[in-house]
């Protein structure tokens, strides 16, 4: 199916993945797009504001009136709106209020409106920490945390809609991703983001547990393309691909590299607490979407961090008062 003068919903199109994919979809479609604004910002969108194909709709996948009044006339969902993995850990109602019973909304409303496709942005937090490695779909989940577990039923809702009445569900779950509009913030910040910020501002990085964890860091716009080859693709119903680089790298290395890259090698980085149900492992089997639809990340992980480095450093921030606010989690204390 050609992704083409649709008409789209974006569900959390104002945060990081989120609104690069609008970017992308706009070109050549109508893209309306639901988010409640709790960690998706404006600025994200703003450029499209005026764009007679952008309609920004500022409101809850929990409200069920809304959710089925908003999908009247769409042809196809892509469904990112999520609460992260961070908030589960301190507040795991809302994950799952949003993440799973929010999705159950959005697959009720779909069927209802007869929603020609459905595409399930999953996590790869559904599988837990790798069992075997490279992890293929076929990798059990046993997710670690309250996401996982929230991303995980979410994803098969979607799918039991597919199997129960038909409808052209699917799940594409991305590794880590990265890249311009990531999170730096907070409780919100991820990792990437808050090396960057703390190198630029001379302040050593601060890594929990001993570094050693893996992770398979995939360039947002691979992730984007990856998103939208697999909705295009027919094959695809049904089924769940997973979409990343196909590489692990430890977050310490992930830790020195930045700090290479900005001149800042002699930092030697704080070691914190292991955050809670924090996954030991994780390195993606990429063959599937290769096969189904011809998808490989293009961006390594130099290029990768070179290109959100610029990105970041052209933003303008303050960023003496960005280190000022932000926080170094503490698990225990949930502050
Ligand atoms: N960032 C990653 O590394 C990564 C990796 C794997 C999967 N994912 C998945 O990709 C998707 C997007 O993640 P992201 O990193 O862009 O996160 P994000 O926090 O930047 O985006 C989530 C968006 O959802 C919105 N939202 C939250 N609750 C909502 C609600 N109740 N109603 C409407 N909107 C709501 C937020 O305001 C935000 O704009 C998620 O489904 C996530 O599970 C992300």
């Amino acid at each position: 199916m050609m992704i083409e003068n649709k008409r789209v919903l974006v569900t959390g199109g104002a945060g990081f993945i989120g609104s690069n994919l609008v970017d992308e979809l706009a070109k050549a479609n109508c893209v309306v797009v639901l988010d409640n604004f709790s960690s998706g910002k404006k600025e994200n969108v703003a450029h499209h504001l005026g764009n007679s194909s952008v309609e920004i709709i500022n409101g809850d996948i929990r409200d069920k009136e809304l959710v089925r009044s908003v999908t009247k006339g769409i042809d196809m969902i892509y469904h990112l709106a999520v609460q992260c993995l961070r908030v589960s850990i301190h507040d795991p109602e809302i994950n799952h209020e949003v993440n799973a019973t929010g999705t159950l909304n959005l697959c009720m409303a779909a069927h209802e409106n007869k929603v020609q496709r459905f595409v399930y942005v999953s996590s790869s937090e559904v599988y837990g920490t790798a069992l075997r490695a490279p992890m293929d779909e076929n990798h059990p989940t046993e997710p670690t945390t309250v996401y996982g577990a929230s991303k995980l039923a979410g994803q098969q809702y979607a799918l039991a809609y597919h199997r129960t009445y038909g409808m052209q569900s699917m799940v594409v779950i991305p590794f880590n991703t990265y890249g311009p509009r990531e999170h730096y913030e907070g409780a919100q910040g991820e990792v990437i983001p808050k090396f960057v910020l703390r190198a630029l501002n001379d302040e050593p990085p601060v890594i929990f547990g001993d570094g050693a964890q893996t992770r398979d860091f995939t360039y947002v716009m691979d992730t984007v393309r990856g998103i939208m080859l697999a909705s295009a693709c027919d094959a695809m119903i049904g089924q769940t691909v997973n979409i990343a680089r196909g590489e692990e790298v430890t977050i310490r290395a992930i830790a020195e590299k930045i700090y290479q890259m900005l001149s800042k090698a002699h930092l030697q980085p704080i070691i914190e607490k292991d955050r809670p149900g924090d996954v030991r492992r994780h390195f993606a089997g990429v063959e599937k979407a290769k096969r189904l639809f011809g998808f490989t990340a293009g961006i390594g992980i130099d290029e990768g961090l070179g290109r959100f480095m610029q990105w970041f450093t052209s933003q303008g921030y303050d960023l003496n008062r960005l280190m000022k606010e932000d926080v170094v989690f503490n698990w225990e204390t949930k502050k």
